[in-house]
């Protein structure tokens, strides 16, 4: 049952805006209704042509429809190709809850399968689509817009930053020798059915502990698990589970080998998904996977960055670690987004934000108390009494889920901290300009590791 802000999302009219910039270049923009299978069907291929993948069977495409059915579907169509009703652009979003710090959840709009047919790119057909649907969703109060991305150099330009980073190991697992702890409970095999049925209700419990992380897209466990009757080679996955002594079951996971057949005792060991609700669930989880017979190298990604796994073995090189941009963050609501997620020092901050789009352009003084709530009013611009911070949205974006360091910011010029102003016998601002740019981090930081643990 969608909520009521989700189903307006899902049925809102297209922006006027962006239907007449694209219908002076002859392109219609419109919704594409999930119920309409061959219009749903034809703005698959689309998105499938987008991403470089082959035509799509109907057992593809039926997955699709299964999968995408709850998403706002839009494309950008042409009267005047030879395939009129195929569209050349394609854009998917949805409301999903976002975690943030605090171990909160605020609505946002999650974005996906954004394509431009190659014979059409480069003529603004992104810039519409995005623009027309990120103020929609402003227009709905929809705090914050989130999207994993293929290239890291596209959306910068609407106000999107990497919020929280992943993180992909390599185990050279012979060499890892387990060094954590050895809990009591119980690893055993399951069918990847099992599998499907336990992973939710896993990850919904620790989901919301963990900014960056998003409400599972509908199809996604069926994906991991090898359960969507598309699935590539299900039989590969492996799945376990760990029991406590008590005899519930708090973590799963699933791997799959691939066998070196120059070495057998070189093979690999990809592991698809770990969900632990435990710290014992995730040891004897790890545990489990690094102990494998056989297994030269393990690799798992979309990790956190600072994973507890890399302290639990006893010789850290054996890990190599490689991290990237993964959770893209776009604030549209300034004081909703910042009075939406907890703080972990309570302090003063002047903020002063701009925004190419204008969603996000303003000024506001957030004020965090003891107790890491924080409310955001609106500032005049007179003295603060508090240091200020100058960025961008996106450079704000960055910061939001407290894991990307303001101070990182301004040191690449890409944010300014004006100290407070001298009053009295204070230091003059120069002296103070470390120590405030310190302080207005502190306000930002969480120390929880933001994590988006898949693609969407
Ligand atoms: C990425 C893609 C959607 C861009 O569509 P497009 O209609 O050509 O983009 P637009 O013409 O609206 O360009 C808007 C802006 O983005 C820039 N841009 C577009 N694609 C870009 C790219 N791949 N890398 C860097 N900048 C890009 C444009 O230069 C333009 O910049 P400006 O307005 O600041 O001058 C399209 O190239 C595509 O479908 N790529 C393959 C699928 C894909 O990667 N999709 C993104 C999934 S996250």
């Amino acid at each position: 049952m969608p909520s009521p802000l989700a189903a307006q999302h899902h049925d809102g009219p297209i922006d006027d805006a962006a239907r007449g910039a694209l219908a002076d270049q002859g392109l219609e923009l419109r919704l594409v209704a999930n119920g309409d299978a061959d219009g749903f069907r034809a703005w698959l291929q689309a998105v499938a042509r987008g991403f470089l993948d082959g035509e799509r069977n109907d057992e593809q495409l039926q997955a699709g429809l299964d999968r995408l059915g709850q998403r706002r579907l839009v494309g950008v169509f042409d009267a005047a190709s030879p395939d009129p009703e195929r569209p050349v652009a394609t854009f998917a979003s949805w409301v999903a809850e976002l975690s943030v710090p605090g171990g909160l959840g605020i609505p946002s709009v999650a974005i996906s399968s954004v394509t431009v047919a190659p014979t059409h790119r480069r003529r603004g057909i992104l810039r519409s689509m995005m623009e027309g649907e990120l103020r929609r969703a402003a227009e709905l109060g929809i705090p914050v817009a989130i999207l994993t991305v293929s290239e890291s150099t596209i959306y910068g330009r609407f106000g999107f930053a990497p919020a929280a980073m992943s993180g992909r190991i390599r185990v050279d697992v012979p060499r890892a020798r387990w060094a954590g702890p050895r809990p009591d409970g119980r690893v055993d095999f399951i069918s990847r059915e099992r599998f499907r049925e336990l992973a939710p209700g896993l990850f919904d419990a620790v989901r919301l502990r963990t900014a960056g992380e998003i409400e599972m897209p509908d199809g996604h466990w069926d994906r991991f698990a090898g359960t969507r009757p598309d699935a590539e080679h299900p039989e590969r996955l492996r799945a376990v589970q760990y029991t406590e002594p008590g005899g519930a079951v708090r973590g799963a996971a699933l791997y799959a080998y691939r066998e070196n057949h120059d070495d057998f005792a070189r093979s690999k060991v990809g592991v698809h998904r770990l969900v632990a609700e435990t710290a014992d669930a995730y040891a004897a989880l790890w545990r489990f996977l690094l102990e494998l017979d056989l297994v030269g190298e393990l690799t798992a990604s979309e990790l956190a960055v600072d994973e507890p796994l890399l302290w639990m073995i006893g010789d850290r090189r054996a890990a190599t670690l490689t991290v990237q941009d993964h959770q893209y963050v776009r604030i549209l609501d300034v004081p909703a987004a910042l009075s939406g997620r907890r703080y972990a020092a309570p302090g003063v901050v002047a903020l002063d934000v701009s925004d190419p789009i204008g969603f996000g352009e303003g000024r506001w003084l957030l004020r965090v108390g003891e107790d890491g709530a924080a409310s955001v009013e609106t500032w005049d611009g007179s003295d603060p009494g508090a240091p200020t911070v100058r960025l961008g949205v996106a450079e704000l974006s960055a910061v939001y889920l407290g894991s990307v360091s303001l101070l990182t910011l301004v040191a690449a010029g890409r944010a300014e901290v004006v100290p407070v102003r001298a009053s009295g016998d204070a230091p003059a601002p120069a002296d103070r300009a470390p120590a405030d740019a310190l302080a207005a981090a502190a306000v930002f930081a969480w120390p929880e590791t933001a994590r988006l643990s898949f693609w969407y």
